[in-house]
C-alpha cells in the first residue's frame, strides 16, 4: 500500500494549480443519465472517485471518452470527458458499487425521472457518520414516486411513467438530496419548488449544467429553487468549477508553514468565509487575476474558533485541515462540527505529531503548541488524511502518512503540487 513521506519544516513558495472540484464533477457526471445526448464536462479532475463513478455509470450504459479517446485514461491534470447515456441498459445500482462511494446513490434521481424506475442499493455506513437517506426518499415521494425498501435496496417507480412537480420543504439542508431532487424535478411534469435547499457552489454548478441541457431552473444558490419540468433534456458542454476544498486546504498549508503561494484558478467567491478565517489567523489573502495569493511571514498563527455549517458558512470538508493549522496556533481554539457526528478521527493522529486536542462532544479544543514532531500516522478518511499532510509539512522531521488511497479519492497530484512549492514530499509505493 502506498505511503506519503514528508520531511517538514520548509516554507511553501510558488504556485499551485487548483483542479476541478470533485464534489461538483460527481453530480454533473450523474446528470448525464438524464439525456440520450452527449454531455461534455470540462475540467474533470483525475481522481479515484471520478474513475469509480465512471465504472458505476458504465453499469447503467453510460459511455465515455476522454478528449476523444475512449477508455484511454490520460495521465494528467483535469480533463474534458464526454458522457453519453444513449441507452440505459440497467436501472439497478448494485450494493457492490454503491457501497464504495456514497454519491453513487444519487443516480436514483435521474434514473427514476428518465426511465420511470430505479433500484438502488442503500449506501450503508461510512467512516464519518451514519449518513442516512431519508431526505432523498421524502423528497422523491413528494414528487409522487412510489418507494419501497426491499433487501437493502430502494425500489422506486413513477406512478404513470413520470414524476410530478410539487412544493417540498427539506427538513434539513442536504447537498446530495438537493442535487437529486433538482435532477429529478427537471424531467417531472409541472413545477417543483424546493425550500431549505442547499446553497453550495456545487449546487449552482449542477443547475448551470441542467439549464445548459434545457432545464428551467431558478434560484440555485439560494434556499428556494424553482424547477419547471420539461419533456426531455439535451446534451451540453459544461465546465466543472475549481475545487474550493482543495483551495482552502492549500491556503491552510501555507498559513501553517509560512511562505507565499498563488493558488492558480481559485475563485475567492467560492470560499469567502474560509478565507476570512484564514486571514484572522494572520495570513495575508489577496485575490489576484491568477487566483488567490496566500502569504504568511514569520509571525505566529492566531487562534480562531470555527463552527462548521452549510454554505456559505465554514465547510465541514475543511474542518480537519483547519484543526491541523490550529495545532500550532498561539493559544486555544474551539472547533465545532455540526454536520457529521463522527468527523474527529484525525484528532488522535494529530496527537501523534504532538498536538494537544481534547474533545468535548462535538467540539474540539485545540491548545496550540510551539512545534509538532514528525511521526508515522494513519489516514482515516479523505479530509482527515490531508490534515495530516498539512501538519506533516509544518512538523519537524519525518512524517509518513499511511493508507494514501483516501487522499487519491480527492486530491489530484498532491505530492507534485506541494513539492513544486518547495515541500519535501514523496509517494512511496508498495
Ligand atoms: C456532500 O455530502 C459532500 N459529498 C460531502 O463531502 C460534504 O461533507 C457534505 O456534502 C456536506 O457539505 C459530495 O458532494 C460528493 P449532506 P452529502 O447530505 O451530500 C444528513 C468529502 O469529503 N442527512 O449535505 O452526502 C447527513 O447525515 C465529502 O468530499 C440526513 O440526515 O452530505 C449529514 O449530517 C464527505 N439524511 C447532513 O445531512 C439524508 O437523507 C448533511 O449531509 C441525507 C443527509
Amino acid at each position: 500500500m502506498d505511503r506519503i513521506r514528508i520531511v517538514g519544516g520548509n516554507e511553501l513558495a510558488g504556485s499551485i494549480p487548483i483542479s476541478g472540484a470533485k464534489n461538483a464533477a460527481l453530480p454533473l457526471m450523474i446528470a448525464s443519465l438524464l439525456t440520450d445526448d452527449t454531455l461534455t464536462l470540462e475540467n474533470v479532475p483525475h481522481l479515484a472517485d471520478v474513475e469509480q463513478l465512471i465504472r458505476i455509470l458504465g453499469n447503467h450504459g453510460v459511455d465515455y471518452s476522454v478528449n476523444g479517446r475512449r477508455e484511454k485514461q490520460q495521465e494528467g491534470y483535469s480533463r474534458t470527458i464526454n458522457f453519453s447515456a444513449r441507452n440505459i441498459v440497467d436501472t439497478t445500482a448494485p450494493y457492490e458499487l454503491v457501497s464504495k462511494m456514497r454519491a453513487s446513490f444519487w443516480v436514483i434521481g435521474p434514473l427514476l425521472a428518465r426511465m420511470g424506475e430505479a433500484k438502488v442499493s442503500l449506501p450503508g455506513g461510512c467512516a464519518i457518520g451514519t449518513r442516512p437517506v431519508d431526505l432523498f426518499l421524502e423528497g422523491l415521494q413528494a414528487l409522487d414516486a412510489e418507494l419501497d425498501v426491499d433487501n437493502g435496496y430502494v425500489v422506486a417507480k413513477t406512478k404513470n411513467g413520470r414524476l410530478h412537480g410539487n412544493r417540498h420543504v427539506f427538513p434539513k439542508v442536504s447537498v446530495g438530496a438537493t442535487h437529486v431532487l433538482m435532477m429529478a424535478a427537471s424531467l417531472a411534469k409541472g413545477e417543483t419548488v424546493l425550500e431549505n435547499a442547499a446553497r453550495e457552489p456545487e449546487i449552482v454548478n449542477l443547475a448551470e449544467c441542467l439549464i445548459a441541457m434545457g432545464a428551467k431552473i431558478h434560484g440555485a444558490g439560494t434556499a428556494t429553487i424553482t424547477i419547471e419540468g420539461v419533456e426531455a433534456l439535451s446534451g451540453a458542454r459544461v465546465r466543472v468549477i475549481p475545487d474550493r476544498i482543495e483551495t482552502g486546504t492549500y491556503a491552510m498549508a501555507v498559513a501553517m508553514t509560512g511562505g507565499d503561494v498563488v493558488l492558480e484558478g481559485a475563485r475567492p467567491d467560492l470560499l469567502q468565509s474560509v478565507l476570512d478565517v484564514i486571514a484572522e489567523t494572520g495570513a495575508e489573502i489577496t485575490a489576484t487575476n491568477a487566483g488567490i495569493r496566500v502569504k504568511r511571514n514569520g509571525s505566529g498563527i492566531a487562534p480562531v474558533d470555527v463552527t462548521t455549517a452549510p454554505f456559505p458558512a465554514f465547510p465541514t470538508d475543511l474542518q480537519a485541515q483547519f484543526m491541523g493549522l490550529m495545532t500550532m496556533a498561539k493559544g486555544k481554539s474551539r472547533i465545532t462540527e455540526t454536520i457529521f457526528e463522527n468527523r474527529f478521527m484525525h484528532v488522535q493522529e494529530l496527537a501523534r505529531l504532538g498536538a494537544h486536542i481534547t474533545l468535548s462532544g462535538q467540539t474540539a479544543i485545540v491548545d496550540g503548541v510551539a512545534k509538532l514532531k514528525g511521526a508515522p500516522v494513519m489516514a482515516t478518511d479523505l479530509r482527515a488524511s490531508v490534515s495530516l499532510v498539512i501538519a506533516g509539512l509544518a512538523a519537524e522531521g519525518e512524517t509518513t502518512v499511511n493508507r494514501v488511497y483516501h487522499l487519491d479519492r480527492g486530491f489530484e497530484r498532491l505530492e507534485e503540487k506541494l513539492s513544486g512549492c518547495g515541500a519535501v514530499i514523496e509517494r512511496i509505493s508498495g
